[in-house]
């Protein structure tokens, strides 16, 4: 790569700590404010310190919304290395000829992974196992200890068939023999549904009613809020399982917390959280409920890939390149 004489390199804030070796790339072209003790900026700090920034790096932590665009003039490429975008007011960017991009494709598998990890543990109840026996409790082998529910052979209704919904079909119709509903606005070409191992699909009612486990992998979008909600539990089998991958705002969190407390679900599994990283205590305080901190794409080759890419989009738009991954 060339380097860019010192005067005319354009700025970029890196608003967290990211692996040093990737954004040394950025540092050949662009004078790099970094992050290295990962502090999450406050609305007020993050407006500071993008004021004299032509280019961000940001992860789905950091909110760009109107208030901070109106005071960061300079700034012209916004890239984010999450898949989602939720985390940012694209229209406003878009009225200010500002461009974003984000880091689809590389992470897709390994998210997939982790959505079945999730289902796995929820529905054969590994976390409550685990905990059980750390705690000294177990004292013999019995007969219905940790009893859950098959995965293998049951009904999986996927709430999103993206790309990352698609990887989640493959594995559960190639690696579990599931039959695999799924709700999508719009219904997918039948090569696609024969690839996801004959994915059929439904509308939400319907695979909810249908379904022994419901996986939610659906981009969040105003819409989208509390999609799962009392209604909608309600339809689904008595025992099921639920599994949100997508954001945290997608299901009715009190809601889900009821339906664990009265047996009406059988498991949950939530990687994402309305309020994260703060987590509601319902769901602290709920039965048979599996939580991790919003980890579904993180191996460290896939957030390497993740960054890498960011910093990428970021080069190319600096330096005049049209972006690998825009929004
Ligand atoms: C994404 O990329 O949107 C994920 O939720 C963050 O890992």
């Amino acid at each position: 790569m060339t380097s860019v004489a010192h005067s005319e390199r354009p700025r970029v804030l890196v608003a967290r700590a990211v692996f040093p070796d990737i954004i040394d790339l950025l540092r050949e072209v662009a004078e790099v404010e970094a992050t290295p003790d990962d502090a999450i900026s406050t609305p007020e700090t993050l407006r500071r310190r993008l004021a004299d920034k032509q280019g961000a790096f940001i992860t789905g932590s950091e909110r760009i919304d109107a208030a901070l665009l109106d005071a960061c003039p300079l700034l012209r490429v916004v890239s984010t290395m999450t898949v989602g975008v939720d985390h940012i007011d694209l229209a406003a960017c878009a009225a200010r000829g500002i461009i974003v991009t984000h880091a689809p494709d590389v992470l897709t598998e390994t998210t997939a992974d982790f959505g079945f990890a999730l289902l796995l543990a929820a529905a054969r109840r590994v976390g409550e196992a685990e905990r059980y026996l750390r705690a000294g409790q177990w004292t013999k082998w019995s007969v219905d200890l940790f009893a859950g529910a098959d995965i293998h052979g049951a009904t999986l209704g996927i709430v999103g068939m993206g790309r990352i919904g698609q990887a989640i079909a493959r594995r559960a119709a190639l690696g579990f023999d599931m039959r695999v509903l799924y709700h999508n606005r719009n219904r997918l070409s039948e090569a696609i549904e024969a690839d996801c191992g004959g994915a059929q699909h439904r509308a939400l009612p319907a695979l909810l009613a249908e379904s022994d486990h419901v996986l939610l992998a659906l981009p969040y979008s105003p819409q989208a809020y509390h999609l799962i909600g009392a209604g909608e539990l309600a339809l689904m089998k008595p025992g099921a399982t639920l599994v949100n991958i997508a954001r945290g705002g997608v299901v009715d969190e009190a809601a889900l917390a009821q339906a664990l407390h009265n047996g009406r679900l059988g498991a949950a599994g939530l990687d994402v959280f309305e309020g994260e990283p703060a987590v509601n205590p319902v769901l602290l305080a709920a039965p048979r409920l599996v939580l991790t901190p919003h980890i579904a794409s993180s191996s460290l080759p896939t957030r390497r890939a993740m960054a890498r890419l960011a910093v990428d989009n970021l080069l190319a738009v600096l330096q005049g390149r049209p972006p690998l991954t825009p929004v």
